[in-house]
């Protein structure tokens, strides 16, 4: 009986550790500052609501393709995007240059603000470490 508690106890424990780390990266807190990212480096393109422009620009808003891999997402970011892509139904062949200047920081808020915003939502957020792993 000693036992079973003793490794209920060790259980909580180990749930409650890894909880407070896993909840140590403040989505909501990068989806703020995502905003600006969003406000400073992608609304002459993608504008304002996502919706970008028929036939240009793809849009972000509902968009199919943000529920491509985190890594895919990141590497569109940091070395650009040419060549067709299908989004939602529709292929676009436009150019995005790369935005490799921004921070790793700044490229996961980035990120986080998209893939939840204009109806968007998924709450895996994207972690800057994986930023900077992918950077190389
Ligand atoms: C100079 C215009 C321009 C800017 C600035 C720009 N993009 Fe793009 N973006 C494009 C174009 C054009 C494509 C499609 C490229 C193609 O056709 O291969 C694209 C594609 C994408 C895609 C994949 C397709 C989709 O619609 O989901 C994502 C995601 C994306 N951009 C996110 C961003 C983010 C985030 C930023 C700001 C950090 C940004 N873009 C800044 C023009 C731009």
């Amino acid at each position: 009986m000693k036992k079973v508690l003793v490794a209920s106890v060790a259980c909580i424990t180990i749930f409650f550790i890894s909880s407070a780390f896993y909840q140590k990266y403040d989505l909501a807190k990068s989806i703020e500052r995502g905003k600006e990212v969003y406000t400073t480096y992608c609304i002459t393109c993608h504008m304002e609501a996502g919706n970008s422009t028929p036939g240009v620009y793809p849009p972000l808003a509902k968009s199919d393709y943000l529920k491509k891999p985190i890594d895919t997402l990141i590497d569109i970011v940091l070395n650009g995007q040419t060549g067709e892509v299908v989004v939602n139904d529709t292929t676009y062949n436009g150019q995005m240059l790369p935005l490799n200047y921004l921070t790793d920081e700044q490229v996961a808020d980035v990120l986080n603000y998209t893939r939840n915003s204009f109806g968007n939502k998924m709450k895996d957020p994207v972690l800057p470490e994986k930023v900077k792993v992918l950077r190389k």
